[in-house]
């Protein structure tokens, strides 16, 4: 096979075979294809892109190009959850814990952040100790033990798509519903569960930026699955404001603990709650999703997820001491306060923006081989539809120097925005895709 003839195929909008799109992706795997020809195609499929079978030939194609994990010898339906990335999103840490908590086994790899929207494996380093470099068998082991494991992803998990998403950010090529589907689903494939929910967030703060495209991307993932005999269900939910109002690795950290506590309720919550029941509805655990939220909700009020939260961190070599006392969980030492300048209601707030704001404060990474300030970040105290007063504060900005703190409180100044008209409600929960 000629990689040239696959190229041209795919520009000409041709439709590609199994057997074509396994020779591409062997080749991106094994270095036979150059990263010109690979960056072409990619560009190929942007504008013509891939109908649902040719998704599936990629996806798996991906899938298999480096290690899977066996969850076989766990017992019961195995259930896994990712989100597309957005601000504040610590769904993860709140959900894990409870999910376990209730008998089904979580076990989870995750990655790290890159840009605005914070990686689980970020927050769980930010905790002294925390260890999520964990072996396969190690992860086997304690998921019989516990039925939780957050780890970081294997270094030889996917390597198709380490190398095709490299080449993706620098082509402008991000933007692919085909692409950012066969990505997403061949990790989770590859990472073995039984059944995923999936997270695609829809708004100012994410990729997806109207209904239509999450949708879109979400029945692409969804039929994916599909294909793969996994069963998926997708949850649309909007970024149209940080869905916590921590945002920071060691700060969202203190905001899913105070969650499991029972202390916080909101949109963190909710979101929440969504997707872990419907983890539970896949599993069959439970017959609707109420009843996985109720189920969820007591083992808070009981204490159960909290404590599943303690085994996890005792498992994984942290000091569980954090959760009674957050001044374990250093916050950077310089703290400037943005105030309203006008009276109203917080009208709308460019989350982007605020991500940004959190990236200046050195919570987040511009280049993957930054290092992150685990204590630094924003603690909003308003929200869309709130009303302030002038002088009032709206955020708290941490960081290691009062310069960083002041870059981001004026991205801040212009991301919150005031109005004296009440802004309309808009749901939380855009939609909910099962296949
Ligand atoms: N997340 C991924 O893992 N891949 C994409 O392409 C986009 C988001």
């Amino acid at each position: 096979m000629d990689f040239l003839d696959i190229l041209t195929k795919k520009r000409n909008g041709i439709k590609l075979t199994k057997q074509e799109i396994d020779f591409f992706i062997t080749g991106v795997t094994n270095g036979t294809i150059p990263d010109y020809q690979i960056s072409a195609f990619l560009m190929a499929v942007y504008f013509q892109s891939l109908d649902e079978e040719e998704t599936a030939y990629m996806t798996l194609a991906m899938a298999n190009s480096g290690e899977t994990l066996n969850l076989c010898s766990i017992s019961g339906f195995k259930v896994d959850k990712h989100s597309t990335g957005g601000v504040a999103d610590t769904t993860t840490l709140i959900l894990a814990p409870l999910v376990a908590s209730v008998g089904i086994p979580v076990i989870k790899m995750s990655g790290r952040g890159l840009g605005f929207s914070g990686g689980t494996i970020d927050k769980l380093e930010s905790i002294p100790h925390f260890n999520v470099e964990v072996s396969q068998q190690q992860a086997l082991q304690w998921a019989k033990q516990s039925n939780i494991v957050i780890m970081g992803q294997s270094k030889n998990l996917t390597p198709a798509d380490k190398i095709l998403y490299a080449l993706r950010d620098v082509t402008a090529t991000v933007e692919s519903i085909p692409l950012i589907a066969s990505s997403i689903m061949s990790k989770k494939i590859a990472a073995g569960a039984d059944g995923i929910v999936l997270d695609v967030k829809c708004g100012n703060g994410a990729f997806m930026k109207t209904l239509e495209n999450a949708q879109k991307l979400g029945k692409c993932m969804a039929s994916m699955g599909h294909h793969v005999g996994k069963k998926v269900t997708v949850v649309i939910s909007s970024m149209s404001q940080p869905l916590g109002n921590y945002i920071g690795n060691r700060l969202e950290v203190i905001e899913a603990i105070e969650t499991l506590k029972g202390n916080i309720s909101g949109d963190l919550l909710t979101v929440s709650l969504t997707l872990g029941a419907n983890m539970l509805l896949l599993s069959g655990k439970v017959s609707t999703e109420q009843k996985g939220k109720e189920l969820l909700l007591q083992n808070i009020q009981n204490g159960k997820g909290l404590e599943k939260f303690k085994q996890l961190l005792q498992q994984q070599s942290a000091d569980t001491n954090i959760i009674h006392d957050y001044n374990l969980l250093a916050l950077s030492p310089c703290k400037l306060l943005l105030k309203a300048n006008a009276s109203g209601y917080i009208y709308a707030v460019d989350t982007d923006c605020i991500g940004m704001a959190s990236q200046q404060t050195g919570a987040g990474r511009k280049q993957k081989t930054d290092a992150i300030d685990f204590g630094a970040g924003i603690i909003l105290k308003k929200r869309i539809g709130d009303v302030v007063e002038k002088g009032e504060i709206l955020a708290e900005v941490y960081s290691s120097s009062e310069q960083k703190c002041q870059s981001a409180v004026l991205l801040l100044q212009n991301a919150i925005h005031i109005s004296n008209i009440a802004p309309d409600t808009s749901p939380l929960i855009l939609d909910i895709i099962s296949m």
